[in-house]
């Protein structure tokens, strides 16, 4: 399953036996990416272990090289990062072709933002929709400059600052990206740059960037705001990181092993960082046998394995306060609300019309082409669930490059009775490479 064909890659998934066995998933990309820019920026060599390889990293590690960063992988899979220090980022000589990986975008956006550098970013399809001014905002204000396509979208160009002037920002949507930016802007800026986070969302820049040395606080109110100041100017020492397997990729087998009638699997080695556990807690409340087997840390990240016992699931109507510990779970958590008993209604999710696509209108046309009822609302959906009963199935259903909705109707296609076709497998390549080998292993396709 590669991108690098100019073909589309559709696959059928087909009503399966009970799923049984032990697996474990890629690494998280979110830590990932963390771990390559961080290391980057230290002096000397930093090691990661469990790096995900999928497209949105690589083109991160790409980046990094092009300004300057030696990164190789081992015949081992071990990753070594020479870093550049703070401050030591070069000119990129070509444009950054960031694929279909908004993360990296961000991110890399708010790196370059206090550095005197201009880079050009492009990206496929999916990326060149994605709204950017969350980011060229609150870094126009530390400095940076950037020549946009219309509506703050890719290809754009920017300008670094040096030095940047230090930020105080209150972020208008919960978004670890636009926080990480910031951040990462301030940590080449001198003084003291200052987030503040009225709903948590998931905190892995601020632990990897303490690991990595920064001085760097969270103070947290009476209301759950979440104020993180950070020292700028900082030294970064080079670190081993072993990284966690990914939750938002877990949840695929989680999901299929709770709804293929029989099935009993375990997913060793996955993240459980809270923010990030939403999906878990959701499944929990639907009536989901999950059990966390063997807690324990691993490189400042709480990790376990997840043991799920196929269980007979009820609709549910989630607090939207809960959507940033489980934004890109979303898709695949309304195929669980499809083979439930009752209405699920969904609310409180605009943001998921921001992702690799509209994930509300994309899972919506989804499902009723597999024969589910919803209706889409503006800022959510509501799904009637069949209590148990088979999906139809059908399809080709339209997955535009986006790899959660492709991995989602893979996994209805488990529990459908004519079998759910997928238009194209190829950008599962971005987060979840092996994806269908893991469900061979599971037993739930030949
Ligand atoms: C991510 C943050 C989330 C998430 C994305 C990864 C990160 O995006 O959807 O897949 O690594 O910081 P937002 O910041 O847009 O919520």
């Amino acid at each position: 399953m590669t991108s690098s064909s100019d073909h589309p890659l559709p696959m059928t998934f087909n009503g399966a036996p009970p799923l049984s066995g032990s697996v474990t998933v890629p690494g998280d990309k979110s830590i990932s990416h963390r771990s390559l820019m961080l290391s980057a920026l230290s002096v000397g060599e930093s090691r990661v272990e469990g790096l995900l390889e999928g497209e949105d990293v690589l083109a991160t590690a790409a980046a990094m090289r092009a300004m300057g960063a030696q990164i190789n992988r081992d015949s081992d899979g071990i990753w070594h990062i020479k870093g550049v220090g703070v401050g030591g980022l070069l000119q990129p000589q070509t444009a950054l072709d960031m694929g279909n990986s908004g993360t990296s975008t961000r991110l890399l956006m708010g790196l370059i933002a206090s550095h005197a550098i201009t880079a050009t970013f492009t990206g496929d399809a999916s990326l060149s929709k994605r709204p950017m001014g969350r980011v060229t905002e609150p870094l126009s204000r530390m400095g940076a400059s950037f020549t946009s396509s219309p509506g703050d979208r890719l290809p754009l160009t920017m300008r670094g600052a040096c030095p940047a002037v230090p930020l105080d920002y209150r972020l208008p949507v919960a978004s670890a990206q636009v926080k990480s930016a910031i951040l990462l802007a301030g940590l080449n800026t001198p003084g003291v740059t200052r987030v503040i986070e009225p709903i948590p969302t998931r905190d892995h820049s601020e632990r990897m960037l303490r690991g990595f040395g920064a001085e760097l606080e969270v103070e947290v109110e009476a209301d759950g705001t979440r104020i993180i100041t950070l020292r700028g100017e900082a030294e970064l020492r080079p670190q081993t990181i072993a990284v966690p397997g990914d939750p938002s990729s877990a949840a695929f087998p989680i999901v299929a092993a709770l709804l293929v009638p029989g099935s009993k699997v375990t997913v060793g080695n996955v993240g459980l960082n809270a923010t990030r556990a939403g999906l878990i807690d959701l499944l929990r409340e639907m009536g989901g046998n999950i059990v966390i087997d063997n807690p324990r840390e691993v490189g400042g990240e709480p990790v376990g394995d997840i043991v799920v016992t196929a269980s007979d699931l009820k609709g549910v109507e989630p607090d939207p306060a809960r959507a940033p510990s489980m934004i890109d779970e979303y898709p695949v958590a309304f195929i669980a609300a499809a083979f439930a008993e009752g209405r699920s209604i969904f609310r409180g999710l605009e943001e998921l019309r921001v992702k690799e696509s509209d994930r509300i209108t994309t899972m919506a046309e989804g499902l009723r082409a597999i024969g589910v009822t919803v209706e889409e609302l503006e800022d959510g959906i509501i799904i009637e669930g069949t209590g148990g009963a088979l999906l139809p199935g059908g399809g080709p259903i339209a997955t535009k490059l986006d790899h959660r909705i492709a991995m989602s109707f893979a996994v209805a296609g488990l529990i459908s009775k004519s079998g759910v076709t997928i238009d194209d497998m190829r950008p599962v390549a971005t987060s979840f490479p092996g994806f269908t080998t893991l469900l061979q292993k599971l037993g739930a396709m030949p």
